[in-house]
Protein backbone atom coordinates (compact mmCIF):
# COMPACT_ATOMS: atom_id res chain seq x y z
CA UNK A 1 0.00 0.00 0.00
CA UNK A 2 0.92 3.39 -0.93
CA UNK A 3 2.48 5.48 2.68
CA UNK A 4 0.07 8.27 2.61
CA UNK A 5 2.61 10.14 4.56
CA UNK A 6 5.20 11.22 2.51
CA UNK A 7 3.42 13.86 0.38
CA UNK A 8 1.81 14.43 3.60
CA UNK A 9 5.23 15.40 4.87
CA UNK A 10 6.72 17.19 1.72
CA UNK A 11 3.57 19.31 1.78
CA UNK A 12 4.74 19.84 5.25
CA UNK A 13 8.35 20.95 4.45
CA UNK A 14 6.98 23.30 1.75
CA UNK A 15 5.00 24.64 4.17
CA UNK A 16 7.52 25.25 6.72
CA UNK A 17 9.91 26.94 3.96
CA UNK A 18 10.70 30.83 4.04
CA UNK A 19 8.78 32.38 2.21
CA UNK A 20 6.12 30.41 1.39
CA UNK A 21 2.56 31.86 2.72
CA UNK A 22 0.20 30.34 4.48
CA UNK A 23 -2.60 30.13 2.14
CA UNK A 24 0.22 28.22 -0.12
CA UNK A 25 1.52 25.99 2.11
CA UNK A 26 -2.25 25.02 3.08
CA UNK A 27 -3.73 24.29 -0.37
CA UNK A 28 -0.25 21.81 -0.92
CA UNK A 29 -1.16 20.03 2.30
CA UNK A 30 -4.82 19.64 1.77
CA UNK A 31 -3.86 18.57 -1.77
CA UNK A 32 -1.37 16.01 -0.56
CA UNK A 33 -3.59 14.41 2.72
CA UNK A 34 -5.88 11.73 1.97
CA UNK A 35 -8.68 13.22 4.42
CA UNK A 36 -9.31 16.10 6.24
CA UNK A 37 -8.80 15.14 9.39
CA UNK A 38 -5.12 13.61 8.09
CA UNK A 39 -4.08 17.20 7.17
CA UNK A 40 -5.40 18.30 10.47
CA UNK A 41 -3.85 15.54 12.49
CA UNK A 42 -0.48 16.33 10.26
CA UNK A 43 -0.68 19.94 10.65
CA UNK A 44 -1.17 19.56 14.52
CA UNK A 45 1.75 17.32 15.01
CA UNK A 46 4.18 19.75 12.95
CA UNK A 47 3.51 22.99 15.18
CA UNK A 48 3.62 21.02 18.64
CA UNK A 49 7.23 19.03 16.96
CA UNK A 50 8.81 22.42 15.43
CA UNK A 51 11.56 23.07 17.70
CA UNK A 52 12.44 26.37 14.93
CA UNK A 53 10.64 29.02 16.16
CA UNK A 54 10.48 30.50 12.77
CA UNK A 55 9.45 27.21 11.40
CA UNK A 56 6.74 26.90 13.85
CA UNK A 57 4.98 30.44 13.68
CA UNK A 58 4.73 29.78 9.75
CA UNK A 59 2.94 26.62 10.34
CA UNK A 60 0.46 28.28 12.93
CA UNK A 61 -0.30 30.65 10.49
CA UNK A 62 -1.42 27.84 8.12
CA UNK A 63 -3.70 26.52 11.06
CA UNK A 64 -5.08 30.32 11.39
CA UNK A 65 -5.21 30.63 7.39
CA UNK A 66 -7.50 27.89 7.45
CA UNK A 67 -9.59 28.63 10.67
CA UNK A 68 -10.25 31.55 8.50
CA UNK A 69 -11.36 29.72 5.72
CA UNK A 70 -12.98 26.40 7.50
CA UNK A 71 -14.25 24.97 3.90
CA UNK A 72 -10.83 25.00 2.86
CA UNK A 73 -10.83 21.28 2.29
CA UNK A 74 -13.98 21.04 0.64
CA UNK A 75 -13.39 24.00 -1.65
CA UNK A 76 -10.42 22.43 -2.76
CA UNK A 77 -11.07 18.24 -3.12
CA UNK A 78 -14.71 19.76 -4.95
CA UNK A 79 -12.42 21.59 -7.82
CA UNK A 80 -9.92 18.67 -7.93
CA UNK A 81 -12.45 15.98 -8.54
CA UNK A 82 -13.91 17.69 -11.58
CA UNK A 83 -10.56 18.75 -13.00
CA UNK A 84 -8.53 16.00 -13.28
CA UNK A 85 -4.86 16.91 -14.19
CA UNK A 86 -4.17 13.10 -15.12
CA UNK A 87 -7.24 12.35 -17.63
CA UNK A 88 -6.29 11.73 -21.06
CA UNK A 89 -8.57 12.66 -24.07
CA UNK A 90 -8.13 10.50 -26.76
CA UNK A 91 -7.30 13.30 -28.89
CA UNK A 92 -5.90 16.90 -28.52
CA UNK A 93 -9.48 18.24 -29.83
CA UNK A 94 -11.67 15.66 -27.64
CA UNK A 95 -9.17 17.12 -25.20
CA UNK A 96 -10.19 20.42 -25.42
CA UNK A 97 -14.03 19.78 -25.68
CA UNK A 98 -13.90 18.53 -21.98
CA UNK A 99 -11.68 21.31 -20.69
CA UNK A 100 -13.94 23.68 -21.97
CA UNK A 101 -16.78 21.37 -20.21
CA UNK A 102 -15.13 21.44 -16.96
CA UNK A 103 -14.75 24.95 -16.98
CA UNK A 104 -18.25 25.41 -17.59
CA UNK A 105 -19.17 23.19 -14.72
CA UNK A 106 -16.32 25.24 -12.74
CA UNK A 107 -18.00 28.67 -13.27
CA UNK A 108 -21.19 27.75 -12.15
CA UNK A 109 -20.09 25.85 -9.02
CA UNK A 110 -16.61 27.12 -7.88
CA UNK A 111 -16.23 30.15 -10.09
CA UNK A 112 -13.27 31.70 -7.62
CA UNK A 113 -11.11 27.95 -6.60
CA UNK A 114 -11.82 27.13 -9.97
CA UNK A 115 -9.96 29.38 -11.68
CA UNK A 116 -7.23 30.07 -8.43
CA UNK A 117 -7.43 27.24 -6.23
CA UNK A 118 -4.90 28.66 -4.10
CA UNK A 119 -7.39 31.80 -2.87
CA UNK A 120 -8.86 28.62 -1.33
CA UNK A 121 -12.45 29.92 -2.53
CA UNK A 122 -12.13 33.11 -0.51
CA UNK A 123 -12.96 36.11 -3.05
CA UNK A 124 -10.58 38.67 -0.83
CA UNK A 125 -7.68 36.42 -0.87
CA UNK A 126 -8.26 35.80 -4.26
CA UNK A 127 -8.30 39.50 -5.22
CA UNK A 128 -5.26 40.26 -3.21
CA UNK A 129 -2.83 37.65 -5.31
CA UNK A 130 -4.42 38.79 -8.39
CA UNK A 131 -3.41 42.44 -7.40
CA UNK A 132 0.43 41.54 -7.21
CA UNK A 133 -0.06 40.30 -10.17
CA UNK A 134 -1.14 42.91 -12.26
CA UNK A 135 1.01 45.76 -10.27
CA UNK A 136 4.35 43.23 -11.63
CA UNK A 137 3.00 43.56 -14.89
CA UNK A 138 2.90 47.85 -14.78
CA UNK A 139 6.46 47.86 -12.69
CA UNK A 140 7.90 45.26 -15.88
CA UNK A 141 6.68 47.94 -18.03
CA UNK A 142 4.46 45.35 -20.05
CA UNK A 143 0.97 46.83 -19.14
CA UNK A 144 0.53 50.41 -20.15
CA UNK A 145 -2.39 53.05 -20.41
CA UNK A 146 -2.37 53.03 -24.10
CA UNK A 147 -1.91 49.34 -24.37
CA UNK A 148 -4.10 46.80 -26.01
CA UNK A 149 -4.37 43.51 -23.85
CA UNK A 150 -5.34 40.03 -24.62
CA UNK A 151 -6.06 37.82 -21.64
CA UNK A 152 -5.81 34.32 -23.28
CA UNK A 153 -7.72 32.21 -20.82
CA UNK A 154 -9.24 35.11 -19.38
CA UNK A 155 -11.46 32.49 -16.57
CA UNK A 156 -14.11 34.89 -14.83
CA UNK A 157 -12.22 37.40 -15.73
CA UNK A 158 -10.53 38.48 -12.26
CA UNK A 159 -7.29 39.41 -13.56
CA UNK A 160 -9.22 41.16 -16.89
CA UNK A 161 -11.12 43.56 -14.03
CA UNK A 162 -7.99 44.60 -12.44
CA UNK A 163 -6.29 45.07 -16.08
CA UNK A 164 -8.83 47.01 -17.80
CA UNK A 165 -8.93 50.11 -15.95
CA UNK A 166 -4.77 50.47 -16.21
CA UNK A 167 -5.35 50.10 -20.61
CA UNK A 168 -6.72 51.32 -23.59
CA UNK A 169 -8.67 48.06 -24.40
CA UNK A 170 -8.95 44.83 -23.07
CA UNK A 171 -10.24 41.52 -24.68
CA UNK A 172 -10.28 38.26 -23.12
CA UNK A 173 -10.68 34.94 -24.53
CA UNK A 174 -11.94 31.79 -22.75
CA UNK A 175 -12.55 28.27 -24.55
CA UNK A 176 -15.41 27.80 -22.29
CA UNK A 177 -18.38 29.66 -22.34
CA UNK A 178 -19.11 29.87 -18.90
CA UNK A 179 -16.33 31.70 -18.09
CA UNK A 180 -16.99 34.14 -20.86
CA UNK A 181 -20.37 34.98 -19.44
CA UNK A 182 -18.95 35.41 -15.80
CA UNK A 183 -15.85 36.92 -16.70
CA UNK A 184 -18.82 39.63 -19.08
CA UNK A 185 -20.85 39.91 -15.54
CA UNK A 186 -17.45 40.61 -13.58
CA UNK A 187 -16.72 43.45 -15.77
CA UNK A 188 -19.58 45.23 -16.70
CA UNK A 189 -18.96 48.08 -15.61
CA UNK A 190 -15.42 48.58 -17.82
CA UNK A 191 -16.59 49.72 -21.22
CA UNK A 192 -12.99 48.94 -22.84
CA UNK A 193 -13.10 45.35 -21.89
CA UNK A 194 -14.72 42.97 -24.48
CA UNK A 195 -14.64 38.84 -23.92
CA UNK A 196 -15.30 36.12 -26.25
CA UNK A 197 -15.54 32.44 -26.64
CA UNK A 198 -12.20 31.13 -28.58
CA UNK A 199 -12.54 27.63 -29.95
CA UNK A 200 -9.83 26.22 -27.70
CA UNK A 201 -7.20 25.45 -31.23
CA UNK A 202 -6.27 29.22 -32.42
CA UNK A 203 -7.33 32.63 -32.32
CA UNK A 204 -9.20 33.07 -34.88
CA UNK A 205 -10.38 36.81 -35.01
CA UNK A 206 -7.87 38.66 -33.23
CA UNK A 207 -5.72 40.18 -35.97
CA UNK A 208 -2.21 40.08 -36.76
CA UNK A 209 -0.02 42.64 -34.55
CA UNK A 210 -2.99 43.66 -32.76
CA UNK A 211 -1.78 43.19 -29.58
CA UNK A 212 0.52 44.91 -27.05
CA UNK A 213 0.33 42.79 -24.19
CA UNK A 214 -0.47 39.08 -23.91
CA UNK A 215 -1.50 37.47 -20.89
CA UNK A 216 -1.62 33.44 -20.30
CA UNK A 217 -1.98 32.33 -16.79
CA UNK A 218 -2.79 28.87 -16.09
CA UNK A 219 -3.96 28.13 -19.19
CA UNK A 220 -1.71 26.61 -21.11
CA UNK A 221 -1.12 23.60 -18.64
CA UNK A 222 -4.41 22.19 -20.00
CA UNK A 223 -2.58 22.60 -23.76
CA UNK A 224 0.39 21.07 -23.51
CA UNK A 225 -1.91 18.19 -21.20
CA UNK A 226 -4.19 17.86 -24.13
CA UNK A 227 -1.00 16.87 -26.75
CA UNK A 228 -0.42 17.12 -30.13
CA UNK A 229 0.89 20.31 -31.38
CA UNK A 230 -1.56 22.89 -29.74
CA UNK A 231 0.57 24.21 -27.19
CA UNK A 232 3.34 25.18 -29.94
CA UNK A 233 0.38 26.08 -32.39
CA UNK A 234 -0.86 28.33 -29.76
CA UNK A 235 2.18 30.14 -29.03
CA UNK A 236 2.94 30.82 -32.86
CA UNK A 237 -0.63 32.10 -32.76
CA UNK A 238 0.12 34.57 -29.97
CA UNK A 239 2.74 35.55 -31.71
CA UNK A 240 1.02 36.74 -34.36
CA UNK A 241 -1.47 38.46 -32.66
CA UNK A 242 1.35 40.25 -31.02
CA UNK A 243 2.20 44.26 -32.31
CA UNK A 244 6.10 44.16 -33.03
CA UNK A 245 7.69 45.09 -29.77
CA UNK A 246 4.50 43.46 -28.01
CA UNK A 247 5.17 41.30 -24.82
CA UNK A 248 3.59 37.95 -23.67
CA UNK A 249 3.75 37.14 -20.34
CA UNK A 250 2.87 33.53 -19.80
CA UNK A 251 2.19 32.16 -16.09
CA UNK A 252 2.61 28.00 -15.78
CA UNK A 253 3.29 26.49 -18.77
CA UNK A 254 2.10 22.96 -17.53
CA UNK A 255 1.77 21.05 -14.53
CA UNK A 256 4.31 18.16 -15.33
CA UNK A 257 6.19 19.65 -12.34
CA UNK A 258 9.78 19.85 -14.07
CA UNK A 259 10.32 23.40 -14.54
CA UNK A 260 13.88 22.84 -16.69
CA UNK A 261 11.68 20.88 -19.24
CA UNK A 262 9.02 23.60 -19.45
CA UNK A 263 11.82 26.33 -19.90
CA UNK A 264 13.67 24.34 -22.82
CA UNK A 265 9.70 23.25 -24.54
CA UNK A 266 8.79 27.16 -24.74
CA UNK A 267 12.80 28.17 -25.67
CA UNK A 268 12.04 26.17 -28.63
CA UNK A 269 8.49 26.70 -29.35
CA UNK A 270 8.87 31.02 -28.32
CA UNK A 271 12.22 31.03 -30.95
CA UNK A 272 10.24 29.53 -33.72
CA UNK A 273 7.18 32.14 -33.18
CA UNK A 274 9.74 34.59 -33.75
CA UNK A 275 9.67 35.79 -29.62
CA UNK A 276 12.90 36.12 -27.54
CA UNK A 277 13.08 35.36 -24.29
CA UNK A 278 12.85 38.50 -21.18
CA UNK A 279 15.77 36.86 -19.11
CA UNK A 280 15.09 32.89 -17.03
CA UNK A 281 11.76 32.19 -16.15
CA UNK A 282 11.08 32.45 -12.44
CA UNK A 283 8.81 32.81 -9.62
CA UNK A 284 8.09 36.85 -9.01
CA UNK A 285 5.58 37.00 -6.57
CA UNK A 286 5.51 36.48 -3.22
CA UNK A 287 1.63 35.01 -3.20
CA UNK A 288 1.60 32.65 -5.79
CA UNK A 289 4.46 30.07 -6.82
CA UNK A 290 3.71 30.28 -10.89
CA UNK A 291 6.39 29.90 -12.87
CA UNK A 292 6.46 33.08 -15.11
CA UNK A 293 7.91 33.55 -18.52
CA UNK A 294 8.38 36.84 -20.21
CA UNK A 295 8.40 37.39 -23.66
CA UNK A 296 9.15 39.59 -26.44
CA UNK A 297 8.02 40.08 -29.96
CA UNK A 298 11.29 41.65 -32.40
C1 LIG B 1 -7.08 27.79 -14.30
S1 LIG B 1 -8.12 28.81 -15.30
C2 LIG B 1 -7.22 30.33 -15.28
C3 LIG B 1 -8.09 31.50 -15.67
C4 LIG B 1 -7.42 32.86 -15.64
N1 LIG B 1 -6.30 32.96 -16.54
C5 LIG B 1 -6.99 33.19 -14.23
O1 LIG B 1 -5.79 33.06 -13.93
O2 LIG B 1 -7.85 33.55 -13.43
C6 LIG B 1 -7.80 28.20 -16.94
C7 LIG B 1 -8.70 28.82 -17.98
O3 LIG B 1 -8.20 28.44 -19.27
C8 LIG B 1 -9.31 28.15 -20.10
N2 LIG B 1 -8.85 27.25 -21.18
C9 LIG B 1 -8.47 25.97 -21.09
N3 LIG B 1 -8.12 25.50 -22.32
C10 LIG B 1 -8.27 26.52 -23.19
C11 LIG B 1 -8.08 26.66 -24.60
N4 LIG B 1 -7.67 25.65 -25.36
N5 LIG B 1 -8.32 27.88 -25.16
C12 LIG B 1 -8.77 28.91 -24.41
N6 LIG B 1 -8.99 28.83 -23.08
C13 LIG B 1 -8.75 27.64 -22.48
C14 LIG B 1 -10.32 27.51 -19.17
O4 LIG B 1 -11.62 27.51 -19.69
C15 LIG B 1 -10.15 28.34 -17.90
O5 LIG B 1 -11.02 29.43 -17.86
Amino acid sequence: MADASAPIASALARATAAGCPPHLGLMHLLMAAPSEAAARDALRDAVAAQPDEAARTRLAAVERCWAERPHAWSTIHDVLAQARHDAHALSPQAAVAEWAGVFDSLAASAPDAGVALYGLGDPALTAQVSRELVDALQRWGALRANAIVLDFGCGVGRLSALIAPRCRRLLGLDVSAGMVAEARRRCAALPNAAFAQANGRDLEGVANASIDLALAVDVFPYLVQAGGDLAPRMVDELARTLAPGGRLVLANLSYRGDDARDAHDLAAWATAAGLTLDGEPDRPFTLWDGLVFRLRKA
